[in-house]
């Protein structure tokens, strides 16, 4: 059986106290995430210390939705890997296309982010839109998410969403890819049987805490 990784991406949803009814809700299953099934939850950023301390001693780990390009120092309002130390931060989603077309981060400004991330530990999920999109040599995980997939109730088809992994996989230094866009507890395994897509990152139906364990149980 191969590895997945099965990721929840909350983006700038929930506030703390609907973050702690997810985590509630979630608890029922987290001790069921079976060996080989790295599930990742990335809450928004207030609510990490929270769901970090839930997570201790969980078969889940914690992600974070981006981080500062730029060391610990006058930054207002960014997030250092400095400031996330001590927070059991596992994983880090970069190169959203939201994070690219709505923040206008660009291929140089991403790569410092992925530096920062492997600077304070963190591993990256680094999101690319197709095929051309540039990956900095050091990502390991990469998420394939075409743009027109993404909320729109319209994945890809698994065919050409396998079809794209492989070609990432053989033509930079991955390990894993991962499918991204329109995942649903319907849908999943349609994906994740395919040869070459190593798991999936979820937004929408992510957000409810029962059908994201439903998409963990179907991967
Ligand atoms: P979606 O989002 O599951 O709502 O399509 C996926 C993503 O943005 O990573």
């Amino acid at each position: 059986m191969k590895k997945l990784f099965i990721v929840a991406n909350f983006k700038s949803n929930k506030n703390r106290s609907e973050v702690e009814q997810w985590m509630d809700t979630f608890d029922q299953f987290v001790d069921q995430i079976p060996e080989g099934k790295t599930v990742v939850i990335a809450p928004p950023m207030p609510s990490i210390m929270f769901v970090s301390n839930r997570l201790l001693e969980k078969r889940a780990f914690l992600g974070i939705q981006d981080i500062s390009p730029f060391e610990a120092g006058s930054f207002t309002g960014a997030v250092s890997a400095k400031n996330l130390e001590g927070f059991h931060v596992g994983f880090a989603i970069i190169g959203h296309s939201e994070r690219r077309e709505k923040f206008h981060e660009d291929d140089a400004l991403l790569e410092q982010k992925v530096e920062q991330a492997i600077s304070g530990k963190i591993e990256t999920i680094f999101c690319v839109q197709g095929k051309d999109t540039p990956i900095p040599p050091t990502v390991r995980i990469v998420a394939y998410e075409p743009v027109f997939a993404i909320g729109s109730g319209n994945p890809d088809t698994p065919e050409n969403a396998d079809e794209v992994t492989k070609y990432i996989k053989e033509n930079h230094n991955n390990p894993f890819v991962l499918y991204g866009g329109s995942v649903t507890p319907e849908n999943v395994h349609t994906f994740t049987q395919m040869e070459h897509i190593d798991g999936v990152l979820v937004g929408g139906a992510s957000l409810d805490a029962h059908k994201f364990a439903a998409i963990v149980r179907n991967a």
